[in-house]
């Protein structure tokens, strides 16, 4: 199967804490998916090497002929992956707000039937767990529902060096133990939903919503 990895941060300064603290919490993602599920691949996508612009025009909203080839090679990827990991910083206890640009910028019916994985981390003690709660509503609406086990790095620059790789005196065995489970859910429930994709064809079963939000309304409240 084949899955990517998101990855929430644009910032290249400081203060606050290294930059880009989440490069390592990537990284470490990436290195624990490839050693414990190497039947799969993994892809980083970094929202730094997508010039998407500052006027926000989603891929859906362009003539097929006339879409960006970033956008159209990113959508693609979206669509062929078979499931997600969603790395985010926590800024002002939401989530990163490029991260969310770039996402927003794909229509559900990429993302969907799929599952994800929520991947936080911060400079502070709570590992980004509130940016992780916002997250869950923002993935189940693009239809990548989120499995139950969360990652969360807190003090990520004491966790992981800029490698990924754990920094001495860390509890190695104990941080491989807690990606994994999360993975490990991940791997499991895209497996299925693989299988079952190719079973029944959701998006022949459930319509995607392709012409306007009110499609999705409950009868009688179109004029609402
Ligand atoms: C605008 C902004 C808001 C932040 N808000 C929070 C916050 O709500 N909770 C927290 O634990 N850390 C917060 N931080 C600190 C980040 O956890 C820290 O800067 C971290 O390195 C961000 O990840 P990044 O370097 O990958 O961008 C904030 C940082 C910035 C720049």
């Amino acid at each position: 199967m084949q899955f990517l990895l998101f990855l929430g941060t644009v910032r290249d300064s400081t203060p606050p804490s290294p930059p880009r603290l989440g490069l390592r919490v990537a990284k470490a993602c990436m290195t624990h998916f490839r050693r414990f599920h190497e039947e799969h691949s993994v892809e980083l996508i970094d929202p730094l090497d997508f010039d998407i612009g500052s006027i926000f025009k989603p891929h859906f909203a362009y003539a097929r002929s006339k879409t960006p080839s970033e956008l159209q090679a990113l959508a693609e990827k979206i669509d062929e992956a078979d499931g997600y990991i969603v790395v985010s910083p926590e800024y002002n206890h939401s989530m990163s707000p490029a991260l969310a640009h770039l996402l927003n910028h794909f229509g559900s019916s990429l993302f969907s039937y799929k599952p994800s994985a929520i991947v936080t981390y911060s400079a502070g003690q709570w590992g980004g767990a509130r940016a992780a709660v916002g997250m869950r509503t923002f993935l189940s609406e693009l239809g990548c529902l989120p499995v139950s086990a969360m990652i969360q790095v807190p003090k990520a620059h004491e966790v992981f060096q800029e490698d990924g790789a754990v920094l001495d005196g860390i509890d190695e065995k104990g941080w491989s133990e807690y990606l994994g489970r999360a993975f490990s859910q991940l791997e499991w429930w895209a497996s299925g939903a693989k299988a079952q994709r190719g079973h029944i064809d959701p998006h022949r079963l459930v319509q995607d919503f392709k012409r306007d939000p009110s499609q999705r309304n409950a009868p009688g409240n179109s004029e609402i």
